[in-house]
């Protein structure tokens, strides 16, 4: 099931078919015969024949073409099994930096040279700055079909990224910023385990905010990772505080599909650790120095925490005296091994300025006798995409509001209830579920046809399925009619969802 064969309906032009390969966590043994764990790696070369009218691309340092529309692929890097990575379909590519290109089909490749243009090299540029050298000689990006199960895939030399992401005015750069810093954390210094899988993720997600406060500054960058904190908080009330998942070294035992284990806590408390680590340092110009050092002496290595701790603890050597990995309450064994809340949270207060006219306007949408006359102070027009994702999120909370109150909100925003960006589309219908908004249940039902990501997905059926009747039975019809589109792995987890 790993190779993903899409017929033409699936495809956002409708009409040829499109093939792409899914590797992380064990789905490439499927694919190819390979040492499928990220401890071990190695370099790869492919020879890959497609019929007439179609483009062949790979996670390659070099790739050419030649006749027969046969493509040679080559990584002349080692890489561990999960990041070979294959899609053939009839695609074009633009160029968007001195090192990359976007490719996609046809009918997108505008929205995607226009949504890219320029801006990637200034990311990797930063990137370099802070973690060191590039190695991966070209980044470019590849704009999957709609039913891609993931945000994006830091396929080496060829991020796989959801079309969700052309959303026309750059907002959702972060998820492009993610992918990028993997070529340090995680393609070049790998977690050994999937047990330790927040060395990939909560290093990136460090990585990836810090590379976005340089490019955009500390305000919107704290804004955004605070509604990275509302999803580790929305995960671990769902879960239960205790959950064994919910710990940054998970036990995974022979048999169970480290797939299953994933949840927000290895990006979001794994993010929290990092943070700490940083604040143990003290001096951000000094934790980046070692970030790099980190990279430089573990590059091309598959390494696990101990590895990384030790390595922490030797080139602050101060620290170590100190005994910096004992202090009671925040011991790094107990960030390892014990679940629950982060014991540290990183200083968001810099994107206060922007969190907290929303904080307030949701106050005043929660409240039992509407304000009006205070709502229509506030003037959301001009708020970023990332301050209104924290409103709804603040509404979705608080929801359900008193009766008639989303049915207002709708009416007076419909920059929030008409959005075609999909990270409001999916908080929009969070709080259409919330509150049983019947009148507005096309709206979950069209965006679970537009797209299939697993992050947008699961939730959606989750709330559907513990909602009314009407609830669940538009979970039943929506699923019956896209099942087909969605990525295998999806599918099973909505099945499991719905009981089928
Ligand atoms: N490597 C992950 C995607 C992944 C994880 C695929 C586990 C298969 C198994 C990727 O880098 C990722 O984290 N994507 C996020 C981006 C977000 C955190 C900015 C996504 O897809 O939502
Ligand atoms: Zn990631």
């Amino acid at each position: 099931p790993q190779v993903c064969w899409l017929a033409p309906e699936q495809t956002a032009g409708k009409q040829k078919p499109y093939l792409y390969t899914q590797g992380q966590a064990v789905l490439n043994r499927s694919f190819f015969p390979c040492f499928d764990t990220p401890s071990i790696k190695f370099t790869y070369s492919a020879t890959v024949k497609v019929p007439e009218g179609f483009t062949a691309v790979m996670s390659a340092t070099s790739w050419e073409k030649q006749k027969d529309n046969t493509f040679i692929f080559k990584m002349s890097q080692p890489i561990p099994s999960y990041l070979i990575a294959l899609a053939v379909g009839d695609i074009m590519s633009a160029d968007v930096g001195p090192r990359s290109r976007v490719w996609a089909e046809p009918c997108l490749i505008e929205a995607a040279k226009k949504e890219y243009d320029g801006v990637i090299e200034e990311f990797l540029t930063v990137g370099e700055k802070l973690f060191g050298p590039y190695v991966w000689g070209r980044y470019d990006i590849l704009f999957m079909p709609p039913s891609f199960p993931f945000g994006g895939m830091e396929n080496p030399c060829l991020t796989f990224l959801t079309p969700c992401l052309l959303a026309g005015d750059r907002s959702l750069v972060d998820v492009v910023i993610h992918e990028i810093s993997h070529s340090w954390f995680g393609n070049l210094v790998t977690n050994a385990t999937w047990g330790e899988f927040w060395l990939n993720e909560g290093f990136t997600m460090y990585a990836q905010r810090r590379i976005s406060t340089e490019v955009y500054g500390s305000a919107y960058t704290c804004l955004e990772a605070a509604t990275g904190r509302v999803l580790l908080r929305q995960h671990m009330d769902n879960t239960g505080e205790d959950h064994p998942l919910n710990k940054l070294r998970v036990i995974i035992e022979p048999g169970v599909n480290p797939d299953d284990t994933y949840n927000e806590t290895p990006y979001e408390k794994g993010y929290c650790f990092v943070s700490y680590l940083a604040h143990l340092v003290g001096d951000q110009s000094k934790f980046d120095a070692f970030l790099q050092a980190y990279v430089n002496h573990f590059k091309f290595q598959s390494i696990t925490a101990d590895d990384t701790l030790s390595f922490f603890l030797e080139y602050f050597p101060e620290l170590k005296a100190e005994g910096v990995d004992s202090i009671p309450g925040f011991e790094f064994d107990r960030w390892l091994n014990v679940p629950g809340w982060p014991p540290y949270l990183p200083d968001l207060s810099p994107g206060e300025q922007l969190m907290k006219p929303a904080d307030e306007l949701a106050e005043l949408w929660a409240a039992d006798g509407l304000n009006m006359e205070a709502i229509e102070a506030v003037d959301i027009m001009a708020w970023k995409t990332y301050q209104l994702v924290y409103f709804l999120d603040q509404i979705l909370q608080k929801s359900p509001l008193p009766a008639g109150n989303v049915e207002r909100l709708s009416k007076m925003y419909p920059k929030i209830s008409k959005a075609q960006n999909a990270e409001l589309r999916l908080r929009w219908c969070q709080i259409i579920l919330k509150n049983n908004l019947e009148a507005e249940y096309s709206k979950v039902k069209d965006f679970l046809h537009s797209q299939g990501k697993q992050k947008y997905t699961l939730p959606l059926y989750r709330a559907m399925w513990g909602g009314s009747e009407a609830a669940r039975a538009l979970a039943m019809e929506t699923f019956s009619a896209t099942a087909p589109q969605l990525h295998i792995n999806v599918q099973n987890y909505v099945k499991k969802i719905l009981g089928l």
